[in-house]
C-alpha cells in the first residue's frame, strides 16, 4: 500500500502524517512531526496537503505547472465521491446551511449557480471548499448574466440590431467586470439560440435569425466576455446556450419539442454554437428541447460527435436546469439511473440542479454499467476549466464597484444604437418641438421595472432611468404632458380620456407602449403579437385625435403592429433597453444621435404568419399568398431607417467568375439626404442550384457600418472567397460546389437586384 507524506495545518502547527491512500481523510495515521514552511499558508489551509519535492505543494497546485499535467495530478488523488462531487452543480441560497457546508466540505459540490451573487457569500462558500475539503478543490459559481449583471444593458435581441460587433464586446467586457466583482465566475451566456418565432419569449435572449450575423455576435460576446484570457480576475468564462435547436420550439412554446432536418440543423442552428466554440468558449449549456426524437440533454449525436469529434470542444458542458432529470419527463428514460446514464454517455459534463448523476453514478459505476472512463473524462473536463479559470491559484473575489459612471454611460450609448427607426414620414424625427407642448402617453412612459426586460441581474428598478425623466431632460424648453393612460396588460380602460384630453392639446404626442418584461425570456410565450390590454384601444383613440404621432415601442420580441406602423407618423422600436433607456431614446428622438439599428428578426403582419424569417428556401410556387394578404413579413431582416437617405448603385462585380479564389462586389452608396447618417450596407448571397441541399433564397455574408455626410458618396465592397461560397453537408462537411451564384449589395434582405457570377470547377 502506498504511502503519502501529508501535513495538517491546524492551529498554527505543522504535523507530518502519512495516511493510507485508501483510507481517506478521516483515519489519518500520524507519522511524526515537521517544521517545513508554508509560503502562503491562507492558500493550503484544507486540512491534508501532500507534499512535492520541493516540499511546498502537490503538482495540481503548482501554477507553473501545464494545464493537463495539473489535471491529471489531481484526479488520480481523488476519490470516487469526491470525482462524483465535481459533476453537480446546486443552487446557492442567501445563507448556508448546515448541508450545503457539509457537502461542500466533503467535496461533494462542484459548483453553484447564483440567485443572488455577492462576494462575501461566495467566498464564504468557496473557503470551505479550499480549507475544509481534503483536496481543496475550489468551486466555480455560474451567474445569468445575459444583458449586464447590476447596469442592465439593452435585451440582446436589442444589442444585436446594432450591428456591432465592438459594441457587444464592450457591453460584455462591462458585464464581465461587474459580474466577477460580485464573485461571479462564469456566465451562462450568450444565449445564441437562433430564433425564427417571436411567439418564443427567449427570442428576447438572442441575436435573431440568421446564422451567419448569429456566429459574428456569439464570438464578439465570448470575446467580451472571456477577453484574451478568462484567468483574468476581471473575465468570466462564458457558456454557450442552448445546445441545440431550443429556439425551434413547435409553436413558440417554451421547452417544446423540435423537428429539425439535418441540412437545416447543419446550417442554421449550429453555426453560432460554431462561431463560439472557435472563439474559445469555456463551456456549453444542452438544452431542454428534444431535438428529433432524442433530448438534447441527452444527444450524443451533437454532444459528442459534432461538438468533441467534430469541432474538437475543449471545454465542459452543463445541462440546462434539471434537464437531465427531464430525461424522464420526455419519456426518454425510465428513471434516474437511465437518465443519468444517458446524459453523461450522451456527453453532459455537470448536472445542474437535479441530483441523477449524484443518486445513481455509484451504483452505476460499480456494476460497470457506466465507464470510468467515461466518468472520468467529464471530471476532467471541469476541472481543466477551473484550472484555466486560475480558480485553484487564486480562489476568492476581492468586491468590487458595480454601477459605475463608465458602465452606465456604455448603457446609454448602447440604447441609442439599438433603437430601430421602422417609420418616419415627413422627417417628423428627430423632434424640433422649442417651446411647445409634447403629451406622452403610455403604460411605458415612466415605467421603470419593465424597462429592465428578462433576466436583469442584479438590475433595479430605481436605476432605471426612465422615458419620462429622459425627455425632460432632452428638451428643456417643452411642456411635457405625462398621461399613462392605460394599464400594460389589463383592459382598464378607464384612463383613456385624460390621454384623449391631453393628446389634442398636444403639438406632438410620444406614445410609449408595448410589453411588459415578464412577457419574454423563459417560459413566457405568446399566442398574440399584438399590443397586450387596452393599449391597442389607446392607440387607436390617440391616432384619431389628428395630431402627429412618434410610437415608441418597447418589447422582448417582434411585435405585429401593423395599424401602429400604418397611422403613427414615426415608429421607434426601443426592445426592452435596460437602465439607461430614458436618455438613450431621448438621445435618438431629439437627433443627438442618429438612429442606426437594423432589426435582426422579421417583424410579421400577423402572427399568422408566423415563422416568417428572411433566409428560407425556395418553393416551387413562390408567389403565392394568404387569402388575408401578403406571404411576406410586414419588415424584413436587416430593415431600419435613419434621419437621412441613403441610395444604392447597382451591385457590380469585379469578374464574371471567382478568379485566383475570390470575388469582390461593390456598391455605390450616397447619403442623398439632409444629415450625416450610418447605414448598415449588406452583402447576401444566393446558390441558385446546390446538389448539397438547397439554399435559402438569401444569405447573409457580410456587413459594414459606413458613416457618410450629406451629398457623400462611397463605394463599399466586399469581398469573398470561394470558401465563402459553401454550406454544410449533413455529415458536417463544408462544401464548395463550383456553378452559378449571386450577390446583392442591399439596405436590407428584401432590396436590390442580385447579379450573377460563376464558381469554376
Ligand atoms: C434557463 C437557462 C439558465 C438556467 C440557470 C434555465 O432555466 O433555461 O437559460 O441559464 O436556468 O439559471
Amino acid at each position: 500500500m502506498k504511502k503519502l507524506i501529508i501535513a495538517l495545518f491546524a492551529a498554527g502547527t505543522l504535523a507530518t502524517l502519512a495516511m493510507s491512500e485508501d483510507a481517506g481523510p478521516q483515519s489519518p495515521v500520524v507519522a511524526g512531526g515537521g517544521g517545513f514552511k508554508i509560503q502562503r499558508p491562507e492558500m493550503y489551509h484544507h486540512g491534508w496537503l501532500d507534499l512535492n519535492k520541493n516540499g511546498l505543494k502537490d503538482a495540481y497546485e503548482d501554477p507553473a505547472l501545464p494545464v493537463g499535467a495539473r489535471v491529471e495530478d489531481l484526479l488520480k488523488r481523488m476519490t470516487r465521491e469526491e470525482r462524483l462531487g465535481q459533476l453537480w452543480q446546486q443552487q446557492m441560497r442567501p445563507g448556508i446551511d448546515e448541508k450545503d457546508g457539509a457537502l461542500v466540505a466533503a467535496g461533494g459540490l462542484g459548483s453553484f449557480l447564483g440567485a443572488a451573487p455577492d462576494a462575501g457569500l461566495r467566498n464564504r462558500l468557496q473557503r470551505l471548499a479550499v480549507e475544509e475539503s481534503r483536496l481543496g478543490i475550489p468551486l466555480i459559481f455560474g451567474f445569468d448574466t445575459i444583458h449586464g449583471f447590476r447596469t442592465i444593458f439593452p435585451i440582446p435581441l436589442g444589442l444585436s440590431c446594432a450591428w456591432d460587433e465592438q459594441l457587444i464586446e464592450r457591453v460584455e467586457t462591462v458585464a464581465a467586470a461587474e459580474s466577477a466583482a460580485a464573485g461571479v465566475d462564469w456566465v451562462f451566456a450568450p444565449m445564441v439560440d437562433i430564433a425564427r418565432d417571436p411567439r418564443w419569449g427567449r427570442i428576447a435572449e438572442g441575436a435573431g435569425e440568421d446564422p451567419w450575423l448569429g456566429g459574428r455576435m456569439a464570438a464578439a460576446a465570448v470575446r467580451g466576455f472571456q477577453g484574451a484570457s478568462y484567468a483574468q480576475e476581471d473575465r468570466v468564462a462564458a457558456c454557450l446556450k442552448h445546445y441545440v435547436g431550443y429556439g425551434a420550439a413547435e409553436g413558440g412554446r417554451d421547452y417544446n419539442t423540435t423537428e429539425i432536418g439535418l441540412p437545416t440543423l447543419r446550417n442554421v442552428y449550429l453555426p453560432p454554437f460554431k462561431a463560439g466554440v472557435d472563439a474559445g468558449a469555456a463551456t456549453l449549456m444542452s438544452a431542454f428541447n428534444c431535438l428529433n426524437g432524442v433530448p438534447a440533454s441527452g444527444n450524443r449525436f451533437t454532444l459528442t460527435e459534432v461538438l468533441r469529434d467534430q469541432w474538437g470542444f475543449k471545454g465542459f458542458v452543463v445541462s440546462d436546469w434539471a434537464a437531465v432529470n427531464e430525461l424522464i419527463h420526455h419519456g426518454y428514460a425510465a428513471d434516474k439511473a437511465q437518465a443519468a446514464t444517458l446524459a453523461l454517455n450522451a456527453g453532459v459534463d455537470m448536472e445542474m440542479v437535479s441530483d441523477c448523476y449524484r443518486t445513481s453514478l455509484p451504483p452505476l459505476l460499480e456494476a460497470g454499467k457506466v465507464s470510468a472512463a467515461t466518468f472520468d473524462e467529464a471530471v476532467r473536463h471541469i476541472l481543466r476549466i477551473k484550472i484555466v479559470k486560475g480558480l485553484l491559484d487564486r480562489p476568492y473575489t476581492t468586491p468590487g464597484k458595480l454601477g459605475a459612471a463608465a458602465a452606465v454611460a456604455l448603457a446609454r450609448e448602447a440604447v441609442a444604437r439599438c433603437c430601430v427607426l421602422l417609420k418616419n414620414d415627413r422627417d417628423i424625427l428627430p423632434l424640433h418641438v422649442g417651446g411647445g407642448t409634447v403629451a406622452l402617453i403610455g403604460p411605458m412612459a415612466d415605467n421603470r421595472h419593465d424597462l429592465l426586460g428578462c433576466w436583469s441581474g442584479l438590475g433595479r428598478d430605481e436605476d432605471v432611468v426612465t422615458l419620462k425623466e429622459g425627455l425632460a431632460a432632452a428638451l428643456p424648453g417643452a411642456k411635457l404632458q405625462v398621461v399613462v393612460g392605460c394599464d400594460l396588460t389589463t383592459d382598464d380602460a378607464s384612463g383613456l380620456d385624460e390621454a384623449v384630453a391631453a393628446a389634442r392639446q398636444a403639438d406632438v404626442v410620444i406614445l410609449a407602449l408595448g410589453e411588459p418584461a415578464s412577457f419574454s425570456g423563459e417560459n413566457s410565450f405568446r399566442s398574440d403579437l399584438g399590443l397586450p390590454g387596452s393599449q391597442q384601444q389607446l392607440f387607436d383613440r390617440i391616432a384619431a385625435c389628428g395630431r402627429p404621432v412618434v410610437t415608441v415601442l418597447f418589447a422582448g420580441r417582434p411585435l405585429a403592429v401593423p395599424a401602429v406602423l400604418e397611422k403613427s407618423a414615426a415608429v421607434l422600436m426601443a426592445w426592452h433597453p435596460g437602465v439607461q433607456g430614458g436618455p438613450g431614446i431621448a438621445d435618438v428622438l431629439t437627433g443627438v444621435v442618429s438612429p442606426s439599428g437594423r432589426i435582426t428578426a422579421s417583424f410579421p403582419r400577423s402572427v399568422g404568419q408566423v415563422p416568417v424569417y428572411y433566409n428560407h428556401l425556395a418553393t416551387g410556387r413562390p408567389r403565392n399568398n394568404y387569402k388575408e394578404g401578403s406571404r411576406e413579413p410586414l419588415l424584413p431582416f436587416g430593415y431600419g431607417l435613419t434621419y437621412t437617405r441613403f441610395e444604392y448603385g447597382p451591385t457590380c462585380l469585379s469578374s464574371d467568375r471567382v478568379l485566383n479564389g475570390a470575388i469582390t462586389a461593390t456598391a455605390t452608396v450616397t447619403n442623398a439626404g439632409p444629415r450625416a447618417g450610418t447605414e448598415v450596407v449588406q452583402l447576401y448571397l444566393r446558390d441558385p442550384a446546390c446538389s448539397v441541399g438547397a439554399r435559402p433564397v438569401r444569405e447573409l455574408k457580410g456587413f459594414q457600418r459606413v458613416t457618410l455626410k450629406p451629398g457623400e458618396t462611397k463605394d463599399v465592397s466586399f469581398t469573398l472567397a470561394a470558401q465563402d461560397l459553401g454550406c454544410w453537408s449533413v455529415d458536417g462537411k463544408w462544401v464548395v460546389e463550383a456553378g452559378r451564384f449571386e450577390l446583392v449589395i442591399a439596405p436590407d434582405a428584401a432590396s436590390g437586384q442580385m447579379v450573377g457570377f460563376s464558381l469554376d470547377p
